[in-house]
């Protein structure tokens, strides 16, 4: 099957790369010459395990390449994904369609035969009757079928999630449309992954609800770690007890300093925004977005206070930026808001992460970047474990205790035992969790 991806952003290149795995034959097309002239000399414009390998792979086995030209790109092909980006329209957290309606009058213009314009960028239930608009009044004579196919991977596993997905969503009433689909994912039907075919709409919706749905199950974890602290239980015993429940499960309840990242936050708030005009609001989501944006804030004050209530002056050295571990993705991170609240108490923000480093870079004004976590925190009056890269979870904990100004030590991700941190000589602070050692 001849497909072509149009943006080569974290989706674009991971879907891209991963079809033309499966014998796919694939451009990939982006309108930043930068990463296509990056991706073409073999470098990856963005950090994902696993990715170079992929790209190299497949590229010199002649299924994969890369253009800026979309005309080019479309021409001939039988399946146009469009994984451009929909982030949150600035002022009003609407999901900004610009890039994908773009895109999809480029298509509507580059069209040569039948084909399947699919959309894996998240959007907002009725985007593909748009999408079909567009392309009946650019290209009435174009024989086009418009199928929403959300993306579930999530960064720093998105190949194995592409290839095992627990589900591909396939939104088309059209049986023509449907075999398009079941012929590009085969290569997957054969390993069991379900396909669930439903309404566009519906499958539009879905993508949604999921990310709804995850950004309430670690809110949750995460107001129950404060009640933890407020009432002397362990968040960690807490976690476990109802995630043994099958009806709940273990996965997405891990307390930490709230969700962040490219995804979750614009979702939850676009989907806000279609609730709203629907006339049908969603109550739970509205507070989970509340709770979380005000938590990440309070992340910093609660490193101020272990600090014992003034930063100013004070160097404190920050542990893992990206969102999450296994990403250079800086998009909404909670760090963004620690660092702030950090800055704003007069604090003095030396950081550590070991992809993240050039995308906050412009995000995070006089920020000192350190070369790895020792010469971060050397020095420093507290060190904060904000991302749980693999790297950070076997710190040598004596050596930093041993260059620290004040031996304070604040875990945001609850990877080290208390009793090794004060064993180390630092004072521990967690999330969720009442520190057994001060109390015995
Ligand atoms: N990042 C994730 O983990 C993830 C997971 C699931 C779904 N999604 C969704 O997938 C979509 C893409 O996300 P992303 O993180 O890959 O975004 P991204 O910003 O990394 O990549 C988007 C790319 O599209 C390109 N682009 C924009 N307009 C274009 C056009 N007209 N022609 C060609 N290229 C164009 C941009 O230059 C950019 O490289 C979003 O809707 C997002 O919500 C993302």
């Amino acid at each position: 099957m001849r497909i072509t991806m149009i943006g080569t952003g974290y989706v674009g290149l991971v879907s891209g790369a991963c079809f033309s795995d499966f014998g796919h034959d694939v451009t990939c097309v982006d309108k930043d010459a930068g990463k296509i002239t990056a991706l073409e000399n073999g470098k990856m414009p963005i950090f994902e395990p696993g990715l170079a390998d992929l790209v190299e792979r497949n590229v010199a086995g002649g299924r994969l390449r890369f253009t800026t030209d979309l005309a080019a790109g479309v021409a001939g092909a039988e399946a146009i994904f469009i994984a451009v980006g929909t982030p949150s329209r600035r002022g009003d957290g609407h999901a900004d369609l610009s890039h994908v309606f773009a895109a999809t009058r480029e298509i509507a213009a580059a069209l040569t035969g039948p084909a399947a314009v699919i959309t894996k960028s998240t959007v907002p239930v009725g985007t593909g009757d748009e999408v079909e608009r567009i392309i009946r009044e650019a290209a009435p004579a174009a024989k086009a079928w418009v199928v929403s196919n959300p993306e579930f991977l999530r960064e720093g596993a998105a190949i194995e999630d592409f290839k095992r997905p627990d589900r591909i969503v396939l939104g088309t009433e059209d049986p023509d449309a449907a075999e398009i689909m079941r012929e590009i994912y085969r290569p997957l039907y054969l390993n069991r992954a379900p396909l669930l075919f439903t309404s566009r709409r519906s499958a539009e919706l879905i993508k949604y609800a999921a990310n709804a749905f995850l950004a309430t199950k670690i809110t949750f974890i995460n107001e129950i770690a404060d009640l933890c602290e407020a009432v002397g239980s362990d968040v960690q015993d807490v976690a476990r007890g109802i995630g043994l429940d099958q009806r709940i499960g273990p996965k997405f309840l891990h307390a930490g300093p709230g969700y962040g990242g490219s995804c979750f936050p614009k979702d939850t708030l676009a989907l806000l925004k279609t609730a709203e005009d629907a006339g049908s609001p969603l109550r739970i989501v509205e507070a989970v977005a509340k709770v979380n944006d005000a938590r990440k804030r309070a992340m910093g004050r609660k490193v101020i206070q272990a600090a014992g209530g003034d930063v100013r002056g004070k160097k404190i050295a920050l542990l893992g930026l990206t969102f999450k571990p296994n990403t250079d993705d800086m998009r909404d991170a909670p760090s963004l808001s620690i660092v702030q609240a950090l800055q704003d108490a007069g604090a003095i923000v030396h950081a550590y992460d070991p992809e993240g480093v050039e995308q906050a870079r412009p995000m995070l004004r006089d920020v000192v970047f350190a070369e790895d976590p020792y010469a971060a925190s050397d020095g420093a009056h507290a060190v904060v474990l904000v991302t749980e890269w693999d790297v950070l979870r076997a710190l040598d904990l004596k050596r930093i205790a041993s260059h620290m100004a004040d031996p304070l030590f604040v875990d945001l991700r609850n990877v080290y035992p208390p009793e090794d941190v004060a064993e180390a000589g630092l004072h521990w602070v967690g999330i969720g969790r009442t520190n057994r050692l001060a109390r015995t």
